[in-house]
């Protein structure tokens, strides 16, 4: 399982964009470690060059904002990439795509620049980073379903079918699927979206759930503040299996494909507040539950099938450990203060 081919990877030319946030820098590491020539464009809006501190000696890094890129830059951008990772993107929590749904709405031009720029020159396949958020909330709304989400039940090539997604981040995803495969039809692009779930691991910040309620508990917040009722539920997928899948989708699909990277597996938040209690060895006197804070979609897991049969994909991190992995890494990267910036789970960075 999760087997990479060395041979297609090694001395291949690279492009990472977004390659500094959360997710592109462990895929940068590991397409490093492959022996690939990588190249990362991002404007540092949400990444960081702290992210990159692993492979920066071996990558080429490039400043670029891809949103107001002309089409020279973006010539110069694409030309000799064989194979591109596209992760740039606005986009951070469930509190930031929820209060700033102009902002996320740039992602319909950072995208098309990307498709453009990858048909314009030689990429030989493109793996476009897209999101559970694709598909219908109604789907996701009973708390206690035992329902996976399947590629087919968003579908951007049946251009006939109702659509629907989460928010106005998710129908942009959906809709850069939708654009991907119009340049398929019509110039033969090839590529394929993968569909990532809630992702965690190190480096990622406090907008997104995981690293937020690890920071409230490590700032031993008392009364201790969750969002929601503690209920919804989520398919949390480690970073480490993310990567792992989304480099196996550009060896594997071309035909523009959807393909779902989750673990299938559904935790309530309670439960994984009390697993982050139980690591850390610490407990509140009291839970608070905001119930006026956006939670996104009350049940939501993924049926990881197709990338099982598709990509020999399975996730290698079970919850705990996952958790106990990012743990060990926030406590040697956050500088403790005492009390909790409620602040910043509203932003990107
Ligand atoms: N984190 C998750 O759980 C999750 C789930 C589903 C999908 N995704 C997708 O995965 C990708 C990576 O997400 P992430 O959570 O690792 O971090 P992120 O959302 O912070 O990453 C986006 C990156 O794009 C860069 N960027 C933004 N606008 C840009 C522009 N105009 N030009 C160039 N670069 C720009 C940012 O600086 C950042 O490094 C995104 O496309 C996101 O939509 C993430």
């Amino acid at each position: 399982m999760n087997q990479f081919s060395q041979n297609f990877w090694n001395e291949t030319n690279v492009l990472v964009t977004g390659g500094a946030s959360f997710i592109g820098s462990h895929l940068v590491d590991k397409l490093v470690s492959l022996g690939s020539k990588v190249t990362v464009v991002d404007n540092l809006s949400s990444g960081t060059l702290e992210n990159l501190d692993q492979s920066k000696e071996k990558i080429t890094f490039l400043n670029q904002d891809l949103e107001y890129i002309s089409k020279s830059d973006l010539d110069k951008v694409f030309r000799d990439q064989e194979i591109v990772f596209h992760l740039a993107a606005v986009h951070g929590g469930r509190g930031y795509i929820t209060t700033h749904p102009a902002d996320v709405s740039s992602n319909y031009s950072i995208d098309h620049h990307v498709f453009e720029g990858c048909n314009d020159s030689n990429v030989k396949n493109l793996v476009f980073a897209s999101t559970a958020c694709v598909y219908p909330t109604k789907l996701q709304d009973t708390i206690g379903s035992d329902y996976k989400l399947k590629e087919q039940d968003a579908d951007p090539t049946d251009l006939d079918k109702l659509m629907s997604a989460d928010i106005e981040y998710g129908w942009e995803k959906l809709m850069s699927e939708m654009q991907l495969n119009a340049f398929k039809k019509q110039y033969g692009l090839k590529g394929c979206p993968v569909r990532f779930v809630t992702a965690y691991g190190p480096r990622e910040n406090e907008t997104h759930a995981i690293i937020a309620l690890i920071y409230k508990a490590i700032e031993k917040m008392n009364p201790y503040q969750i969002w929601g009722d503690g209920n919804q539920e989520r398919d949390f997928t480690y970073v480490e299996d993310i990567v792992d899948g989304t480099i196996l989708a550009a060896e594997k699909i071309s035909d523009g494909t959807p393909v779902n990277l989750g673990t299938g597996d559904r935790y309530k938040m309670i439960d994984v507040v009390n697993m982050i209690f139980k690591i850390l060895n610490w407990k509140p006197d009291k839970l608070e539950f905001d119930t006026s804070k956006p939670v996104g979609a009350l049940s939501r897991a993924l049926d990881n099938e197709r990338a099982n049969n598709l990509l020999g994909w399975s996730p290698k991190f079970n919850l705990e450990d996952g958790l106990r992995k990012t743990i060990d890494w926030y406590k040697t990267s956050h500088k403790i203060e005492g009390n909790v910036d409620q602040d910043i789970l509203l932003e990107r960075k």
